[in-house]
């Protein structure tokens, strides 16, 4: 595969690549991210994306190497080069590379933030196969730091938490905090009790999902009744249904828990029906 990529203002081949060996990305996981998903070669939810890269970067007081309109031109741009109709556009600012290694942050002036983007080409995403038999999941402690709401690049954790998953025959983790669920490694998660949808309410525990925030507004244009509270892995081993959202998954559901079948494990009635409405929904304000 020869995709062509961007890195600092360059459109090039992803050979021809290249980012330093101090940069801060690299050194430190000082950087931010984003993972915008692309169906019918149009971005989903790319406003809440880049409102969401804003935030990220005003956190970690990180100056912004690109303006919305001109970060808009380049994801359609890249989706253009690499004929993608479904996929997802990956996104990462760092805070750049100064000339050596140093824990206090460089002067800006001095050192400009690295960005690179790439695309993943994903034929099928809306498809996708395992949403018509739902996917299974292992609870673990969740150890990460006390920022999960800035999307940062430390995803080691979670990369940890995707193979004791795979090591133990599942599909992904769920993280627990104090007997609660926080979220997913890579997404925000759920549980349906009758036709009551519970997840964790916003707050620094959990990723600000973008996909979470167009789920719930749809789900409750669609007259479903939502609670933002804390649940307990107890409780979500108990639950009718439950589900998790991301920018790559849409809407998954869920089958079982810790080895414990929700329902009948089989994938329930909510999440199927939310799935197709946000896929459908998205489709139709795609840009
Ligand atoms: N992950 N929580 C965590 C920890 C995440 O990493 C993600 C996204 C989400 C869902 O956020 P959104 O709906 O905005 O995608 C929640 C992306 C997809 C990833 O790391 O690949």
């Amino acid at each position: 595969m020869n995709r062509i990529v961007y890195v600092n203002g360059v459109y090039l081949p992803e050979s021809e690549a290249k980012v330093s060996i101090f940069d801060r990305g690299f050194l430190m996981a000082d950087g931010v991210y984003e993972v915008t998903s692309v169906l019918g070669g149009k971005l989903i939810d790319f406003d809440g994306h880049a409102f969401r890269l804003r935030r990220s970067l005003t956190e970690l007081e990180m100056a912004s190497p690109i303006s919305k309109n001109v970060l808009l031109e380049v994801h359609r741009e890249l989706v253009r080069l690499n004929e993608i109709d479904e996929g997802m556009i990956y996104l990462q600012i760092t805070r750049g590379a100064p000339n050596d290694r140093d824990f206090v942050f460089p002067d800006p002036q001095k050192t400009p933030s690295t960005i690179v983007l790439f695309t993943q080409n994903k034929p099928g995403l809306a498809n996708n196969p395992a949403a018509k038999k739902g996917i299974k999941v292992i609870s673990i402690e969740d150890i990460r730091w006390g920022r999960r709401d800035i999307k940062t690049v430390q995803l080691l954790y979670p990369s940890m938490g995707k193979m004791m998953a795979k090591k133990a025959g599942v599909d992904d983790a769920w993280m627990v905090q104090d007997g609660f669920v926080t979220e997913g490694t890579s997404n925000n998660a759920y549980i349906v009790k009758g036709n009551k949808i519970i997840t964790r309410a916003k707050s620094n525990d959990i990723l600000h999902g973008i996909t979470r925030a167009a789920v719930l507004r749809f789900a409750e244009e669609a007259q479903m009744e939502i609670e933002e509270r804390n649940f307990s892995i107890e409780e979500a081993r108990e639950a009718d249904e439950a589900f998790i959202t991301s920018a790559s998954t849409f809407v998954m559901p869920v089958v079982e828990i810790d080895g414990v079948m929700l329902g009948d494990g089989s994938p329930g009635n909510v999440a199927p029906r939310l799935r197709e409405i946000y896929i459908d929904e998205s489709r139709k304000i795609a840009i």
